[in-house]
């Protein structure tokens, strides 16, 4: 695992998600209550790009089916969302954020 820098904080709205490929992954990144997140932006039902979801607070809900999912740790929360979505650790530093991947 390594720390690479992905973009700056200026990139992601506040409640919105964006998507970022890092090492040929697509990887959701979400800004809620000023913290920072970010999953695997596949959906885990039929490959949905959460980042496109509309956030309510800590949920997100995919665009195509609106199975839904936790921000914070990836949980599925309602069909047909079939299983957890791959967390990573990411953390902001002064204006850039970075992930470890
Ligand atoms: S692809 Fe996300 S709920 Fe179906």
């Amino acid at each position: 695992m390594s720390k690479q820098k992905i973009g700056s904080t200026s990139d992601v709205q506040e409640g919105k998600g964006k998507q970022y490929m890092v090492n040929g992954q697509s990887i959701a990144v979400f800004h809620v209550n000023g913290k920072w997140f970010a999953i695997g932006d596949k959906c885990t039902h039929r490959g949905g790009p959460l980042h496109q979801g509309e956030v309510e607070g800590t949920v997100v809900t995919c665009p195509w089916h609106a199975g839904q999912f936790d921000i914070t740790s990836g949980q599925n929360l309602s069909p047909p969302a079939p299983s957890k979505s791959q967390t990573y650790k990411i953390s902001a530093e002064g204006n850039e954020l970075f992930l470890d991947i």
